[in-house]
């Protein structure tokens, strides 16, 4: 990728899907994907914000995922508590901040405090966000924002609800992409995808590497955004 002539997104969100199918296609338990997919976190993290993006949103456990079974909801959780600590090192020798958004409050003690450390850690870079959704639905971030702005006395508008949204500091993601083929947002930042340019690919999560998010920033970069006004 060409960085000069390229537009880069200074917020993207990915919706990192696909790792219980690509355990599948190799004949593998479905937890051997998200290890894997895990790994590929570290390795677009990295590549995402060596090309200049300043926000990387990516969704890693949604308010609906407690449906699955309990082996692979206790992996998954697993699979967080081991890394996050691990990204937030990485990160932070590169001076870039970890957050987490969702609904942290019913997470195991081991993992609320891993988190709240890893946050602390890093609160004070300021060259980029590493924002990790974990118990993270688009509805209920609304509903929440709805609700904070009733018990403040607020008014009810657009320019409040995004204020009381988990992305505040960082604004809505410019591009959003989905990995593993479906076509839907499966509750992914609903409020803040309004004018998101979004990028779906067949590829699945774990290979998902450096020269995929290339091709998604290109495609990105090749579009007009035009806010429902004529350009
Ligand atoms: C995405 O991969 C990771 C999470 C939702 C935690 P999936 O586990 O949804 O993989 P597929 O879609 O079943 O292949
Ligand atoms: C979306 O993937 C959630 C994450 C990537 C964390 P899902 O696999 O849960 O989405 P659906 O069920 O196919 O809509
Ligand atoms: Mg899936």
């Amino acid at each position: 990728m060409d960085k000069e002539s390229v537009r880069i997104p200074a917020h993207v969100g990915i919706i990192m899907d696909g790792n219980g199918r690509w355990a599948e296609l190799k004949g593998k338990k479905r937890s051997f994907g998200h290890r894997a997919g895990t790994a590929n976190v570290e390795r677009i993290a990295e590549h995402a914000f060596n090309v200049g993006v300043k926000a990387l949103s990516l969704f890693a456990f949604s308010s609906e995922n407690w449906a699955r079974p309990k082996e692979e909801v206790d992996a998954l959780m697993k699979l967080l508590e081991r890394y996050l600590k691990k990204f937030a090192d990485k990160v932070n020798k590169n001076g870039i901040k970890l957050t987490v958004m969702g609904d942290t409050t019913v997470l195991s003690d081991h993992l609320k405090t891993i988190i709240a450390e890893t946050e602390k850690a890093t609160a004070g870079n300021a060259k980029g966000t590493l924002n990790i959704g974990i118990n993270y639905g688009g509805r209920q971030e609304i509903v929440k924002a709805a609700k904070e702005i009733k018990d403040c006395g607020e008014e009810f508008s657009v320019e409040n609800f995004s204020k009381h949204l988990y992305t505040f500091n960082l604004g809505e993601p410019d591009l959003i992409i989905r990995t593993g083929g479906e076509l839907r947002l499966s509750n992914f930042m609903l409020f803040q995808s309004a004018y998101s340019e979004l990028y779906f690919t067949d590829v699945l999560w774990p290979d998902f590497d450096e020269k995929e998010f290339d091709r998604a920033i290109e495609s990105f970069s090749s579009r007009k955004r035009r806010y429902g006004a004529v350009r």
